[in-house]
């Protein structure tokens, strides 16, 4: 099933960041997965789920292959996933048993996976030039989408975010990242405070949640990278009505 023309995957992003991410997955160096649902969205995000009757949209961009979808799904709420490269959408699919089938979206020029059985679209896209209107969003999970793209890109992935957002109804949940290590520069990138208010701070009201030290996890799954510190800090963005 899965697609491995490393031509038909690679997507063309602005910056050329996104033949990283084809690379890294055809190597299989995707030491960024979690094999176990995310702590802070067990935390924050699920509680949610489980105490509401309506189904809720949860939106997960740059998604990768994260089993915080299957948890979404598994609660019967919906999952709409913007990714790069089709190697991560198929493995999804492939991974958690979910049958799925692919449609084209000539205009859009990308590729939209739908699942058969249950609430998952996945959208092949590169989302710089992602321009698909979704339906009402409740929920953004960002786990590793900021903090993954090139630094130089990150008000342009502001804005692709922000088109997402409904004012006052949808949360953006935001994993920034931050570690101080004069041997690395990322991906991931550190993403600081001072960041998220200069990128959400006039069109947004924006709360730091929780910050989590992470550094045991980080070197269990990127063993060749022996960090010193690093943390996750989860801010809360929700867009003002204009
Ligand atoms: C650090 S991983 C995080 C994946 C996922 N959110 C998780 O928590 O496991 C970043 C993901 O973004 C994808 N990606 C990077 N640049 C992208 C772009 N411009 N458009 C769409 N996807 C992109 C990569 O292929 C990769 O799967």
């Amino acid at each position: 099933m899965c697609d491995s023309s490393k031509q038909e995957q690679t997507l063309t992003s602005n910056d050329g960041n996104l033949n990283f991410w084809v690379d890294r997955w055809q190597a299989n160096r995707i030491g960024f997965h979690r094999t176990f649902v995310s702590d802070l969205f067990k935390t924050h995000i699920l509680p949610k789920l489980i105490s509401s009757e309506e189904k809720k949209c949860v939106v997960f961009p740059l998604c990768g292959k994260t089993l915080d979808m299957k948890a979404v799904l598994d609660l019967g709420h919906r999952v709409i996933g913007i990714e790069g490269c089709k190697a991560g959408i198929e493995a999804f699919f492939n991974e958690n048993n979910i049958s799925y089938e692919i449609e084209k979206d000539e205009n859009n020029q990308c590729e939209i996976y739908k699942g058969i059985e249950c609430s998952v679209t996945i959208y092949s896209a590169d989302v710089f030039t992602f321009n698909k209107s979704l339906p009402s969003v409740d929920y953004i999970w960002d786990r590793g989408g900021l903090v993954a793209i090139n630094p130089s890109t990150r008000e342009q992935y502001r804005d692709c975010l922000l088109r997402m957002m409904t004012p006052d109804q949808t949360r953006l949940f935001l994993v920034a990242i931050n570690y101080n290590d004069p041997d690395f520069s990322g991906p991931p990138y550190v993403v600081n405070d001072d960041d998220v208010n200069h990128l959400f701070g006039s069109t947004c009201s924006s709360e730091l949640v929780e910050v989590r030290d992470n550094t045991e996890e980080y070197r269990s799954r990127e063993a060749a990278r022996q960090i010193n510190y690093i943390e996750e800090r989860l801010h809360l963005i929700v867009r003002k009505q204009i």
